[in-house]
């Protein structure tokens, strides 16, 4: 399959076939085919799963099995019918039809029921940290462990999450491999703008000593050149939202920016803004600094130049994006030094640097829904902790509703 999620299924076992129930079930399972993709072949209830959301495991192909009969008895006043999964599945997919042509009704208590197995199903453990011996830790930031490699460095991204600079205890599934896929779908698609720091993302083109860790560095790790960070965040503004809107509304400026007067909050700003922010040390918070003070940090020569090429980056990533029914909000950018030369790093784009806005929804005048953090900062706002740690461990509701965040940026953004 085509879809961005696919690789976000866990990996198929040799033993799928032998499931003991799977030959009582095999003829009319056989009889399934999946219109959607044209083909004309006859599929297994399991291939069938697997052409719609990719590999599952033995195990949870099974559990899934049996969840849907039990759904569909459920459903059918417990008469405890035995059942064949092929049914539950056409009954929740109008795509699927019986080779005789029969259509099953479409039945959406089965279909909220296949959806939710399919996702539980899908789910693969969260990764709150890694350890790999042999290969030297840097640091551990507080979402991804960078190991030194010498000249380049491993950047593995955890599934850990961060708001308000504090690290939940529970981590989101598949989180890191998310954000590395839409890390790497930018850094490739904005190469032309400025260099990167992009070496390889495909673990049979990192290093020798990374290969005995393939598995578990698979999608969610890049290799980079080592740079020299430099101490500021790079942010660009095209929405008024977050420190933003805060700021503009204690003084009508952001970042010493004067702004016109009466903008709304989440208003479209007439042309993108830089506003740059201190990069802090860990355990306290970034801070908004105008562009004399980013010139006095950095020199002028260099703040320019770190302006004009945010503000390029941006354009020209919000308007693909924007092609995709997302609006950037705001974004933030990291550069380093490699011998001398500015190169773009860190992670760019993705729903942890920016806040992303369906486009479809915007509206002027409050603040929107948004496939960023922003869910769980409301959450987390409304249980009324107070931003310092420990942050309270998040319920399953939370995560899945996250996870479901990430994923839909990432479709969306990188669909072809
Ligand atoms: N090419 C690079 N060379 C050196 N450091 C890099 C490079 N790319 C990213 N980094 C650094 O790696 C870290 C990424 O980890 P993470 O985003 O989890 O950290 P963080 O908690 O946000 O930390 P920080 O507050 O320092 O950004 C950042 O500190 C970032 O500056
Ligand atoms: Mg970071």
């Amino acid at each position: 399959m085509g879809s961005p999620l696919s690789k976000f299924m866990q990996p198929i076992s040799e033993e799928t076939f032998n499931h003991k129930d799977h030959e009582e079930h095999k003829e009319l399972d056989e009889k399934l085919i999946w219109h959607k993709m044209g083909q004309g072949g006859g599929y297994s209830t399991t291939s069938t799963i697997r052409a719609i959301y990719g590999s599952v495991s033995f195990e949870k192909a099974s559990n899934l099995h049996a969840g849907l009969c039990a759904a569909k008895s459920g459903r059918r006043g417990g008469s405890g019918a035995r059942c064949c999964a092929a049914s539950p599945l056409t009954m929740a997919f109008p795509q699927l039809v019986l080779k005789n042509g029969e259509t099953p009704a479409f039945d959406p208590f089965v279909h909220s029921v296949v959806q939710t197995a399919l996702e539980d199903c899908m789910t693969a453990a969260p990764v709150f940290e890694t350890d790999f011996p042999g290969l030297p830790l840097k640091a551990r930031g507080k979402v991804r462990d960078i190991y030194d490699l010498g000249e380049h460095l491993l950047i593995v991204a955890t599934d850990r999450i961060s708001a308000y600079d504090v690290i939940m205890p529970t981590a989101i599934p598949d989180k890191g491999r998310i954000l590395t896929t839409i890390s790497s779908f930018w850094f490739r698609a904005l190469a032309e703008v400025v260099e990167n720091h992009l070496v390889a993302t495909e673990v049979e083109n990192f290093p020798e000593q990374c290969k005995p860790y393939a598995k578990a560095l698979a999608d969610r790790s890049m290799l980079v050149t080592k740079a020299e960070p430099l101490p500021v965040e790079c942010i660009v503004r095209g929405y008024l939202s977050g420190s933003g809107w805060r700021d503009y509304r204690s003084d009508g400026s952001v970042c010493g920016i004067k702004l016109a007067e009466g903008l709304l909050e989440s208003a479209r700003l007439e042309s993108p803004i830089f506003t740059p922010s201190t990069k802090a040390e860990k355990g306290s918070h970034d801070e908004n600094i105008d562009f004399d003070t980013l010139c006095h940090q950095v020199g002028t020569d260099l703040a320019e130049q770190l302006r004009d090429l945010s503000l390029a980056l941006y354009e020209k990533g919000a308007a693909m994006a924007g092609q995709r029914g997302i609006i950037v909000a705001d974004t933030k950018f990291e550069f380093g030094l490699v011998g001398g030369k500015l190169t773009l790093i860190d992670e760019i784009l993705t729903p942890d640097s920016s806040r992303f806005w369906p486009a479809d929804r915007y509206q002027p005048g409050r603040s929107q829904q948004s496939f960023d953090k922003q869910y769980l900062r409301d959450y987390l706002d409304q249980c009324g902790w107070d931003r310092t740690p420990p942050a309270p461990v998040l319920p399953d509701e939370v995560v899945r509703n996250t996870r479901t965040r990430y994923l839909e940026a990432l479709e969306r953004l990188t669909k072809s």
